[in-house]
């Protein structure tokens, strides 16, 4: 037997050469684990696999989309029922934290099976007293409280298609946002919103007279639908299903886009598969996390990414009701919530508030921080000042039904928007997104190469996101776009991108990717800037402007400000005797223009600053901008400009100089 002898011979030998270099191997491994991270990736294999079948079967065989389903099955089911799904965090009236502390708050609890049942009383109330049916469109002008969450999932159980307006939106945008989607009716949060609604409800009822504008009051109707003798409605799932697509929209949320009034975009039922099932996979939520949002539910990020999820792993939501600074980590601490939701400038208010005994209580006690839009030098401060074990940036934008994840626990990816693996990333680089080079003098027109493809940008070259679309002949059914808005929504799609025939979705942001395939975002192009957590379209800003009879042309363009996050908006006007007042007529002008603004416009929307200037008119009769963009403040690359800000407490606009500039700077004076 000697080859059995051989045999034994070499694989002794083998495995005293492998235990010999094991130290080397297991450096080696630990580099190229660090380089291509086959750890994270394999972790995510399985279960994004598992959920993706789920998804082909939903859309092959039961084309039973409706999330409703999934939370009445949790709420029924023995496991759960009794758990808490929803908290709600209020101020009681009169109260306030600074004086009472935690005595300034109430609590309120709803297990999964409390929440299904009021979600059936009041689903009753809104379908035989308000005619809701199936098909329908709801304008919710809500704030964030339990009422908003049990009427979304009411509306889901009716077969009605909820559209989340963004409460700080009045007159023309607001009138706009209505008509837009063609509702049946419009539910005003009657406790919190009312007087801002009834500012602008004639002018939204002379648009579009047949609305019905229905009232709602907590106080009232609480009680009503907490009632066990109410009467529920289910609706039968015949009625429910019929006729929807994966594709169809499962809920409107708005936009501003990047020109012109707010847009409202499709998100569908897949949207809401990918968000509730797909999402928490690799930011790791699970069934024991508690989610405190303070983010408001009309955004994406707090309805899609925040409840969805929260609900669809049978986690707990914890609702704020408004995002305060002072009393953040109470509210957390109150909920006893694990993880926590954040837009970015949110964390720079936590990170530079004063130290609390609530933070100090509180340390060490999150695991997940997750949102969007978290600056790279805030990141590590956030997670070290409270104790955080991961935080999870992610990138989506109302539009596209995917998300970019980096959820960096060990350092890897701080300030990134994505950080899978070199597998994920390839996987995901050809079948769902990318980013594409830029014309090297313009970053706003995508590059061709001779062939008039595009091409990939190089490690560290600034690129824009492409989202792939997987039926170039069937765009919506990967692209829902926007509700009727063919044109917006075919603007953003281009084709012939890598080989002929694709077709992919612009994002309008310039991303960029690091030597280990990481993706950081660099630039947002075109017509819209972020101020406070907002999308600003210039567009709307100038129309508003030029409501004014002295206006002429005026051109709105975003303004860095000394530490401040984003951009404010900046207005060049040129007045209808070319700037030629009086400076006296001027100051007229310029009060009218703040008055036009304070009224008009959402807080986040009025130029901060403003300045008199002529303005040039392209070929086509548009005016120029180019000049304008990036604007120096105080006064100009020169020196010399007169520029005025917006005195937000005086209500009118006055003179900036370097002292006031500076006092800006350091939010003594808030703008
Ligand atoms: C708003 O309008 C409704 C109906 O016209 C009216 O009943 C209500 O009193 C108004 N509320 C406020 C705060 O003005
Ligand atoms: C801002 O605009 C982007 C790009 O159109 C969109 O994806 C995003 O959801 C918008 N955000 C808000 C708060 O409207
Ligand atoms: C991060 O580091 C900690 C401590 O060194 C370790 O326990 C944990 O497993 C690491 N996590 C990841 C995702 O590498």
């Amino acid at each position: 037997m000697p080859s059995l002898i051989t045999y034994a011979a070499i694989v002794a030998t083998l495995a005293v050469a492998y235990f010999k270099a094991w130290p080397g191997i297991r450096a080696w491994w630990k580099d190229f684990n660090h380089r291509y991270r086959v750890t994270d990736d394999g972790q995510l294999i399985i279960p994004m696999g598992l959920q993706a079948l789920r998804h082909i079967y939903q859309t092959l065989i039961t084309h039973r989309f409706n999330q409703f389903y999934d939370i009445e099955w949790t709420a029924l089911s023995p496991r759960y029922s009794s758990k808490i799904a929803l908290n709600y965090i209020n101020l009681k009236p009169g109260k306030n934290f600074k004086i009472d502390g935690d005595d300034a708050f109430y609590v309120e609890h709803y297990t999964y099976r409390e929440m299904y049942d009021i979600v059936l009383r009041l689903s009753y109330i809104l379908h035989t007293k308000y005619g809701i049916e199936k098909g329908d469109t709801v304008t919710m002008y809500f704030m964030n409280k339990p009422l908003f969450i049990f009427i979304w999932l009411a509306l889901w159980n009716i077969g009605a298609i909820p559209a989340f307006l963004n409460y700080n939106l009045k007159h023309n945008p607001l009138v706009h946002s209505i008509k837009v989607v063609k509702p049946t009716c419009v539910l005003v949060d009657a406790t919190d919103c009312e007087e801002s609604f009834n500012e602008s409800k004639q002018e939204i009822l002379d648009a579009y007279p047949d609305l019905q504008v229905i009232y709602l009051k907590d106080f009232e109707l609480l009680p009503i639908i907490k009632d066990p003798s109410s009467p529920e409605f289910r609706q039968s799932d015949k009625v429910r299903d019929a006729g929807v697509q994966a594709w169809h929209p499962a809920l409107l949320v708005y936009t501003s886009g990047t020109t012109g009034m707010p847009k409202s975009a499709v998100n569908s039922w897949r949207k809401c598969f990918f968000a509730a099932y797909l999402f928490p996979v690799p930011m790791k939520i699970y069934e024991t996390a508690n989610i405190y949002t303070a983010m408001p539910l009309y955004h994406g990020t707090g309805s899609i990414l925040g409840a969805l999820p929260a609900f669809e792993q049978r986690g707990t939501l914890s609702l704020g009701h408004k995002f305060s600074v002072s009393s953040y980590w109470a509210q957390v601490r109150l909920t006893n919530a694990n993880t926590i939701q954040y837009v970015g400038e949110v964390c720079r208010y936590l990170v530079e508030a004063p130290e609390t005994e609530d933070e100090r209580m509180y340390y060490g006690k999150v695991e997940l921080a997750y949102g969007n839009g978290l600056r790279k030098d805030i990141w590590p401060k956030l997670k070290h000042r409270f104790g955080i074990k991961a935080i999870g940036e992610f990138y989506a934008s109302s539009e596209s039904p995917f998300a970019t994840t980096c959820r960096e626990e060990n350092g890897t990816g701080v300030g990134a928007i994505r950080n899978n693996g070199w597998l994920a990333d390839k996987f995901l680089g050809a079948t769902i997104y990318t980013l594409v080079r830029m014309q090297p003098d313009d970053d706003n027109l995508i590059y061709r190469n001779k062939d008039g493809f595009c091409e990939e940008p190089h490690t560290g070259e600034k690129g824009e996101l492409i989202t792939k679309i997987w039926n170039p002949r069937d765009v919506k059914t990967t692209f829902p776009g926007y509700v009727n808005n063919e044109e917006a929504t075919y603007s953003k799609v281009i084709r012939d991108v890598f080989h002929k025939g694709d077709a992919w979705v612009r994002s309008d942001d310039l991303m960029m990717r690091d030597g280990i395939g990481n993706i950081y975002f660099t630039d947002r192009m075109g017509d819209t800037f972020r101020w406070k957590s907002e999308n600003v379209s210039t567009t709307e800003v100038e129309n508003e402007l030029l409501e004014l009879d002295e206006i002429e042309y005026c051109a709105v363009v975003g303004c860095k400000v000394k530490n401040h996050e984003g951009r404010c908006g900046y207005a060049v006007l040129q007045t209808r005797s070319n700037n030629e007042e009086s400076d006296e007529e001027l100051k007229q002008v310029l009060d009218k223009v703040a008055d036009r603004v304070i009224t008009h416009l959402p807080h986040f929307g009025r130029p901060c600053f403003v300045r008199f200037d002529t303005i040039e008119l392209t070929f086509s009769h548009k005016i120029s901008k180019k000049r304008f963009r990036n604007p120096v403040l105080p006064a100009g690359p020169s020196g010399t400009q007169k520029v005025y800000y917006l005195d937000t407490k005086g209500k009118r606009y006055l003179p900036l100089d370097a002292e006031s500039y500076e006092q800006i700077a350091r939010e003594k004076i808030r703008i």
